[in-house]
């Protein structure tokens, strides 16, 4: 049973670039050069790689140029393998599937400046909206970037560093630099985004707990271990469009006990960080344990590779 076909655009790789110490920059177009779907700058897409691999990258360039998707991929030889496999086994040429892009900055009225904290290649999604700041005169911003020396995407951020919009923190130096004085007080026009390493998003939170939540923006790249909820009781899945009913086991992620009632979902981090496998949900009380949603949107959506159940039956808009 298919109850929802995962959509993807074809896409070809149209170059492939050296950006840094074990960094590539990728550059995927559409066969035929059409204009490829929208996005808002730091949007994310998933790559659906040759071999079945899907991995999630943050878009470098910016939405007005809307005939390329550009990410930065930087090779973990001891990652999942979709960075090893994007380095080592794809060229110019290659067709890759892309998820719609997702996520990304809304520009709001209301923020009249930004600071954005980056460590390393979690620079790629401040790259983006940076680019569209400066190109469309929005907010104000300034972009700390906390490298160990070598600068990723020294090219691309050449200009921004001129202009001074780009405050580079070199740990090999001046060690770790101190994350509050970066922020600065709480100031309501004031937007603080964060996308680095775990260890650099979670002194992140920490520094920025007084802040209102909807001043502070982290981007993950490292999903969290899995939290395996002892407590947590069997429950039933019902799809609302199908009727059908999948029983998710005590200890079963409801992601599993989908698939393996042959429901495709689509998934890449599988910790609740990327959006992938974001459901709407219509009855139940879900008990929520992504790192992506806002309170807002866990009214309507869940994802369904962290999610549980707090009541018996769970009905998604599926
Ligand atoms: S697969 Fe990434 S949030 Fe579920």
């Amino acid at each position: 049973m298919k109850a929802r076909p995962i959509t993807t655009i074809k896409t070809v790789v149209a170059g492939i670039e050296a950006a840094g110490a074990g960094i590539k920059l990728f550059t995927l177009a559409d066969p035929d050069h059409w204009e490829l779907p929208p996005f808002k700058p730091g949007a994310h897409i998933d790559l659906h790689l040759p071999s079945g691999l899907v991995r999630t990258y943050s878009l470098c360039n910016e939405p007005a140029d809307n005939a390329r998707y550009v990410v930065a991929v930087k090779r973990e030889a001891d990652g999942r393998g979709g960075s090893r496999a994007l380095h080592d086994e794809i060229g110019i040429g290659d067709v890759i599937g892309v998820s719609l892009p997702r996520g990304g900055l809304t520009p709001d009225a209301d923020i009249a400046s930004h600071v954005f904290v980056a460590g390393g290649i979690g620079v790629t999604p401040f790259l983006s909206m940076a680019r569209h700041l400066v190109r469309t005169g929005g907010a104000d911003f300034t972009l700390n970037l906390i490298v160990r020396q070598e600068l990723p995407l020294a090219s691309h951020l050449a200009p921004l560093i001129d202009e001074g919009r780009v405050v580079v923190h070199r740990t090999s130096r001046s060690g770790r630099p101190d994350l509050a004085s970066l922020i600065g007080d709480v100031r309501p026009e004031t937007l603080v985004s964060c996308c680095g390493p775990e260890s650099m998003t979670e002194d992140f939170e920490r520094v920025t707990a007084a802040w209102p939540e909807a001043n502070v923006h982290i981007e993950r790249f490292v999903a969290p271990a899995a939290v395996i909820d002892l407590d947590a009781k069997p429950f039933t899945v019902a799809l609302a469009r199908t009727g059908t009913e999948i029983q998710v086991r005590a200890g079963q992620t409801m992601l599993a006990a989908l698939q393996e009632g042959g429901i495709d979902i689509a998934t890449s981090c599988c910790g609740g960080i990327c959006g992938a496998c974001k459901l709407g949900w219509l009855e139940g009380k879900p008990v929520h344990r992504d790192r992506i949603l806002s309170p807002y949107e866990r009214e309507r959506y869940l994802m369904v590779c962290v999610a549980g159940s707090d009541s018996e039956r769970l009905v998604l808009d599926l």
